[in-house]
């Protein structure tokens, strides 16, 4: 009963229909022949999402953005690295509802002289308004003086948290849980792991209550990190989780915040590919013509076929995998050249 409340209370949470829904769930049985047997490999295609070039973000800003412009929000401010895929989803779906976008970025791990992010270029694109702080530890104190500023001017500003994990956005992935319960139904599949890239907790809280709405998208739910330790991020996403609860109607502890995060393929942090990402990302392009990104994507995929190689998933088994999308971030363009 409590859970068919939450269902219904979740249907009448105002939110975007910007994405293109279901996306598709796709069988990957050339990397299954490769890697020589082990569980069966399906694949959740959020990459294909639609606006700004898609990925999980799409479904969290559908939440949050709806909500801004319901109050009548003219301005949204956020933050990331400069090859941030909320900032870049953040600017398009802005530029969509006619609000302003300002980014407040730091530099990425890796930069190539004359060349930037392909990212960063389609911030400005999609016209946002783009400010360079010199690392992660300035970018909250510089949003909140540019939101006063624009305050001041007399418009109504939003501060969109750092990629939109807080439990309005998060109310996302548990609609996509329901999403993909509904395919595997369809498909007559149950999914034994759900394999996906954890990193600012929004994706993984949303799944987490999600799993716990629908069993059947995964009996284990593994986020893998792409940079923090996995104590940090599990913290994050059980007060990520308890937040969704509230909203949901949950009492306190009703719903189980805690959650496995491997943080074993981090390599040397946050940005910079592992050699086993980049051997994932050449392994899946070969074998599926799937693309993965190198700084979430790629190291996610390199965690499942660890586990894979090391015999941790059983050939009875099924995993689905998230591509959160990201792609973009393979690509660079000339400085100022879009
Ligand atoms: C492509 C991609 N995958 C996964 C993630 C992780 O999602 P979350 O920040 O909700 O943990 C992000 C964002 O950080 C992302 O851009």
């Amino acid at each position: 009963m409590r859970l068919e409340r939450a269902i219904e209370r979740l249907e009448m949470v105002p939110c975007l229909r910007f994405g293109h829904r279901p996306t598709p769930i796709e069988e990957l049985p050339r990397l299954r022949a490769v890697l020589g047997g082990g569980p069966r490999i399906l694949m959740k295609r959020d990459d294909y999402l639609g606006p700004g070039f898609g990925g999980n973000k799409v479904r969290k800003l559908e939440y949050l953005l709806e909500d801004a412009k319901l109050r009548g929000v003219e301005v949204v401010i956020t933050c990331g690295g400069e090859k941030s895929n909320h900032a870049r989803v953040t600017a398009a779906m802005c530029a969509r509802l006619g609000m302003g976008c300002v980014l407040v970025l730091n530099p990425a791990a890796r930069g190539h002289a004359g060349l930037e992010p392909a990212n960063l270029a389609l911030d400005r694109l999609y016209g946002a308004e783009v400010h360079r702080v010199a690392g992660r530890a300035e970018r909250a104190a510089t949003m909140e003086s540019l939101a006063e500023e624009y305050r001041r001017s007399g418009r109504v500003v939003e501060v969109v948290p750092l990629g939109g994990s807080v439990a309005l956005g998060a109310l996302g992935l548990v609609a996509a849980a329901a999403e993909v319960a509904e395919q595997l139904r369809a498909k007559s599949v149950e999914i034994d792991y759900l394999f996906h890239c954890s990193s600012s907790g929004g994706t993984q809280a949303g799944l987490a209550v999600g799993r716990q709405l629908f069993p059947e998208i995964g009996r284990q739910l593994i986020g893998v990190s792409p940079d923090d330790e996995a104590g940090a991020i599990a913290s994050v996403v059980g007060g990520i989780v308890r937040g969704i609860g509230e909203r949901l109607g949950f009492g306190v502890g009703e719903l189980d915040e805690r959650v496995t995060v491997d943080d074993g393929y981090v390599g040397e942090g946050y940005g910079i590919p592992t050699p086993e990402c980049e051997e994932a990302i050449g392994l899946l392009a070969r074998t599926e013509g799937i693309v993965l990104d190198p700084v979430y994507t790629g190291k996610a995929m390199a965690a499942l076929l660890g586990w894979i190689r090391a015999g941790r998933l059983a050939e009875d088994e099924t995993v689905l995998f998230w591509h959160t999308g990201g792609q973009l971030a393979l690509f660079y363009v000339p400085e100022g050249g879009v």
